[in-house]
């Protein structure tokens, strides 16, 4: 199929590009490259020896995405193009509602004109909020802690909505828990700008030396030794989840958790590292991270069931892989 992938220059739409290449689909990538860069265009090229399209636009102007699907057969949508800090999002809640909302919605009109009858969306385990774990499909969503997570819920009830009265449009949510890792190669990965807010980078970059110590935020949670507990999941099995639910899609809408179903916590994290790579990472523990939960893992027996996918690597693996990609960084 020839699919559309917004935000394929960043850092899951990547690594889904190439997961995408490797099952035998072609990929036209469309992304602002707002906290991405065109060399990642480059790299999965290299990685993959296959040549793709890449426009730079804005997936919130609609006559841009109007024009790639005037141009381009395009059989589905894969919309990862979005804005995901989540303390961002409250200090700038119009831009994430946005971005967020709009593209969502160029997308899906031009799906409607053009009769593209797949659409995968990246939704987020954020949309669980304080529910108690693991996060099933069915639960009732309570995202309210920041806009993020409502950009989130908000998409997943637009794309719903829309459904109900297309049944022929044919819309998977999937619902990321935390994807960290990078691509073999170390060719592509996370690389945030300035100082990192998720744990695996920041771990990274305190082992290169780049930072001088883990702030470990709480631990007097009810978890397994105090410290938050989360559902860490391979960025490329995040990828191939995609390529199944893509395969997948035949009317309607469907919910996906896209995680592990294993809870790890900060300081398992920190032993998996030192496992992995032979560095122990110095940490202290500071007081606990305004809106932080304590533990968020899935179930992920539907994704099982219904696309036959499961996560196969470990946390050692995606410690491995994140200390390969950061080393390879600049
Ligand atoms: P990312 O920032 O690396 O990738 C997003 C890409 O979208 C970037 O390349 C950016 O330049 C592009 N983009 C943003 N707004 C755009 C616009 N209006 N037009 C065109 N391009 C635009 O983020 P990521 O980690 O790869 O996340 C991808 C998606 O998955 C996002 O929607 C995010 O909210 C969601 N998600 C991420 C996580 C996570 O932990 N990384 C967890 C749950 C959900
Ligand atoms: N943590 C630390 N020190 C740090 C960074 C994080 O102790 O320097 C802890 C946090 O308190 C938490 C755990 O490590 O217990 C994971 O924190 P992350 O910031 O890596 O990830 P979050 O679970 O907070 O958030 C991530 C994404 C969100 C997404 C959410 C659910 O950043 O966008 O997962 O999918 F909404």
């Amino acid at each position: 199929m020839n699919i559309l992938v917004t935000g394929g220059a960043g850092y899951i739409g990547s690594h889904t590009c190439v997961a995408l290449l490797e099952a035998g689909h072609s990929v036209i990538v469309a992304d602002n490259l707002n906290n991405s860069k065109a060399e990642t265009i480059d790299k999965i090229k290299q990685i993959t020896n296959t040549e793709i399209t890449f426009y730079q636009i804005d997936v919130t102007d609609e006559t841009a995405v109007g024009a790639i699907f005037s141009q381009h057969e395009i059989n589905g949508v894969i919309h990862f193009a979005g804005l995901k800090a989540v303390g961002e999002s409250v200090e700038k809640p119009l831009e994430y509602y946005c971005n967020n909302l709009v593209s969502t919605m160029v997308l899906a009109k031009a799906c409607q004109k053009y009769n593209v009858s797949r659409f995968v969306f990246s939704s987020s385990a954020a949309v669980y909020g304080d529910n108690t774990v693991p996060f099933v499909e069915t639960m009732n969503l309570l995202p309210t802690t920041n806009p993020y997570g409502e950009t989130k819920a908000m998409c997943e009830r637009i794309l719903t909505d829309i459904v109900k009265v297309n049944p022929a449009f044919s819309v998977s949510l999937l619902r990321y828990f935390n994807p960290v890792g990078a691509h073999e190669s170390g060719l592509i990965g996370e690389a945030p700008n300035g100082i990192p807010n998720n744990l695996m980078p920041y771990v990274t970059q305190v082992a290169k030396g780049k930072l001088k110590k883990l702030k470990v935020f709480g631990n007097d949670y009810p978890t397994v030794d105090g410290t938050g507990v989360r559902d860490y999941i391979h960025v490329v099995d995040v990828a191939e989840g995609h390529v199944a639910a893509l395969d997948h899609l035949m009317g309607g809408v469907h919910i996906y958790n896209l995680g592990t179903g294993r809870g790890t916590s900060v300081l398992e994290l920190v032993s998996a590292f030192a496992e992995a790579t032979e560095i122990k990472v110095p940490y202290e523990i500071a007081d606990r991270r305004p809106g932080d939960i304590a533990s968020c893992y899935a179930d992920a027996s539907k994704a099982k069931r219904e696309l036959g996918w499961v996560a196969k690597r470990d946390i050692v693996a995606m410690c491995r892989d994140a200390w390969r990609f950061e080393n390879k960084l600049l």
